[in-house]
């Protein structure tokens, strides 16, 4: 059976990912050794994805604090602190980034003891374990979402929400990856995703070396897709979900979620609950990061623009809980009034 790579690894006192800014040319690992190197790493998208800049920043925490001499607890709980605060700075979207950064700090306020050095040890094991963790969460998305998808031919995504944005197996492509793992094989069709092309460089990539049949298309071909009949669904993944079910994913996801509903297809999220922002009651209050002009105005490294013309690029875009279909979480499929059912499914 296909057991896909994990883009994110712990080994030998280090954090070695995978380079996503490098495929499909090529396959690199790289390791990170100080806080410093994993801050950058998520800024620059060498390791991206909601789950996975998770990971690496609980990681990169460790890092932070490892040669600490902090002479007691509360010392020790200021320096994690300053170091959550500057990994959180990298990338404002994803809830993961935070909420494991919490989680860990959390670890630590718990620990039933005041002597540094075991309280680093603690800082490691909590942050291993949201990684072991979300490794299973992924898992039982696929569990969860394969009865949604296994009659259909073929499904849409968008971006990368697969293995590569987690510590394996991916949230959208959880259920394909689990459906073709018992032998069906459902028919990807890819967005490139533009300015950065995670649908062309990586989601294509991580599918094609599964074996799953995929067929990539530029954002602007979603509607003549749909519109032929060819997919039966669309499947994203998240970055951030209010309390009522608005969703942050990669620029571009609102507007194919219009485009499913004006094709009567169903539209999907899948996240793991590490997605879940209960504390915003919409997506209006999501902070939408904006990145560099250069990604719109350069393809490739090239300029295709005029020196000087005015760049919008917000990097994610919310899609209003209405046009949701379902949310697939590892405890179960969560369908409309959100408000209402979401935290019935959370609260498990
Ligand atoms: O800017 P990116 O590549 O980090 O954006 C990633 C996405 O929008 C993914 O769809 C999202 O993080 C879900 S990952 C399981």
């Amino acid at each position: 059976m296909f057991e896909p790579l994990s883009p994110i690894v712990w080994r030998d006192g280090q954090v070695e990912i995978i380079d996503q800014t490098r495929l499909p040319l090529e396959l690199v690992l790289i390791k990170l050794r100080t806080v410093e190197e994993v801050w950058e790493a998520i800024k620059t998208l060498k390791v991206r994805g909601a789950p996975a800049i998770g990971i690496a920043a609980a990681l990169g925490l460790y890092l932070a604090i490892k040669d600490s001499q902090a002479a007691d607890k509360k010392g020790f709980q200021t320096e994690l602190s300053r170091a959550a605060d500057y990994l959180a700075s990298s990338r404002p979207t994803a809830v993961n980034l935070c909420w494991a950064l919490q989680q860990v700090q959390q670890a630590v306020g718990l620990a039933a003891t005041d002597d540094v050095s075991s309280l680093k040890e603690v800082v490691l094991s909590a942050a291993l374990e949201l990684r072991a963790g979300d490794e299973k969460m992924c898992r039982d998305i696929g569990c969860q979402g394969a009865p949604l998808l296994q009659d259909l031919e073929a499904v849409l995504t968008h971006c990368n929400a697969g293995t590569l944005a987690t510590a394996r197996y991916g949230t959208a492509l959880a259920p394909i990856y689990h459906l073709a793992a018992r032998g069906k094989l459902l028919k990807v069709f890819v967005d490139e995703t533009r300015p950065l092309l995670q649908g062309a460089r990586l989601t294509a990539w991580e599918l094609q070396q599964a074996g799953i049949p995929v067929t990539l298309i530029t954002d602007s071909m979603a509607a003549t897709v749909m519109a032929r009949g060819w997919v039966q669904a669309v499947i994203v993944g998240a970055d951030r979900i209010a309390a009522n079910g608005d969703t942050a994913n990669k620029i571009g996801t609102y507007g194919l979620a219009i485009l499913a509903r004006e094709h009567g297809l169903p539209f999907y999220v899948a996240a793991p609950s590490s997605t879940f922002d209960l504390s915003i009651a919409t997506g209006e209050q999501i902070p939408i990061e904006e990145r560099a002009a250069a990604e719109v105005s350069c393809f490739g490294g090239q300029p295709v623009a005029p020196q000087g013309v005015n760049i919008f690029n917000p990097a994610f875009d919310v899609t209003p809980h209405r046009y949701i279909t379902a949310i697939i979480t590892e405890k179960g499929v969560i369908r409309p009034p959100f408000e209402a059912n979401l935290p019935v499914i959370m609260g498990k």
